[in-house]
């Protein structure tokens, strides 16, 4: 890897298949849902942008071009915005994607895991390090947790990853380091197992997900076996790079929301939909008078439920 103290280039994997959504994901990208009005993949484009991050590489999939739509301009919405005298709307369509900022796209033709598709990105990341952020994991920071990452890749130069402290009986839903902590919010990694069974999982810290990694990295996804469920999975990548290079993992500051999940995303729309700049006190008022509601109210809805499902 040449010298480089800044990361320049992110990478967003979108060629999941999703179908923990469906149907909602049978022909639009889950990366597309939206948060109240902004789309999962405009949050976390943000957020690296955010880090100072400029060229943006996509690896899609079939069924992602609606991704490529949202970061190019739409021609007759725009006549019709400027016809209409829309100038605030205008202004935020342009938003979308500041003249600085380049998107690049790379297909991984077939979903065979989030290994695979960092891999997919190698031609266009080159010989540089390099940012890794999945939209589903909502990430939410002050400063934005890319930010706060970039910012200790420039002191210590090496790979990063976020981690976050989960519950022991969940440890089995994501990658978990095993090291020594150096700081509060550091800790070199030793270890990185898969999804381990709680009973043998060697902490609970849980890699979420943002990282910046070395271009090393893609020697190791290459030379590696399919892992957990047959997938080639970038924890077993980064598990290679140990013993070569440090790695370290950071428990950034902030909160996350698991996006990819049903559950996830109604809690980002509700905490995002409270704070929203335009409906969050209409909304925060409905969700307080609704919270006060009886417990028969809600039963006399699950009640009428089961005559709708006949
Ligand atoms: P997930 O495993 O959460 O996404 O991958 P998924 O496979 O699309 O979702 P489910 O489990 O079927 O509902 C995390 C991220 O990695 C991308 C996904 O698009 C998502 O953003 N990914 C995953 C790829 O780009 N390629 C893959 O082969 C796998």
């Amino acid at each position: 890897m040449k010298a480089q103290f800044k990361v320049h280039k992110a990478v967003f994997p979108v060629a999941g298949l999703g179908t923990r959504f469906l149907p909602a994901t049978k022909a639009s990208p889950k990366e597309m849902l939206a948060v109240v009005d902004k789309p999962l993949i405009q949050y976390a484009v943000e957020e690296a942008y955010a880090a100072g991050i400029r060229e943006m590489i996509f690896v899609t999939g079939r069924n992602k071009r609606a991704i490529e739509d949202h970061f190019d301009t739409a021609y007759e919405l725009e006549a019709e915005l400027v016809t209409s005298g829309k100038d605030e709307l205008m202004a935020l369509l342009r938003s979308i994607k500041p003249d600085d900022m380049d998107c690049v796209y790379v297909r991984q033709p077939r979903a065979l895991g989030l290994g695979h598709a960092v891999l997919c990105a190698e031609r266009l990341v080159r010989d540089e390090p390099f940012a890794v952020l999945l939209a589903d994991d909502l990430m939410i920071g002050d400063p934005p947790i890319m930010q706060q990452m970039t910012g200790l890749f420039g002191k210590h130069q090496c790979s990063i990853l976020a981690v976050q402290e989960v519950p022991r009986n969940q440890t089995n839903r994501y990658g978990i380091v095993k090291g020594q902590a150096i700081s509060s919010d550091l800790v070199n990694i030793e270890g990185l197992i898969e999804k381990p069974h709680p009973s043998v999982a060697p902490s609970n810290l849980a890699v979420a997900g943002r990282y910046i990694l070395t271009p090393a990295i893609f020697d190791r996804i290459r030379e590696q076996p399919r892992g957990a469920g047959g997938e080639i999975q970038l924890t077993d990548g980064i598990a290679g790079l140990l013993g070569n290079e440090p790695v370290l993992a950071y428990r950034y500051h902030g909160r996350r929301y698991d996006c990819g999940s049903k559950l996830g995303l109604l809690q980002a729309s509700v905490v995002l939909g409270e704070t929203h700049p335009e409906l969050g006190r209409e909304f925060a008022a409905w969700l307080k008078d609704r919270q006060k509601l009886s417990q028969a109210y809600i039963e006399d809805s699950l009640y009428w439920r089961q005559y709708d499902r006949q």
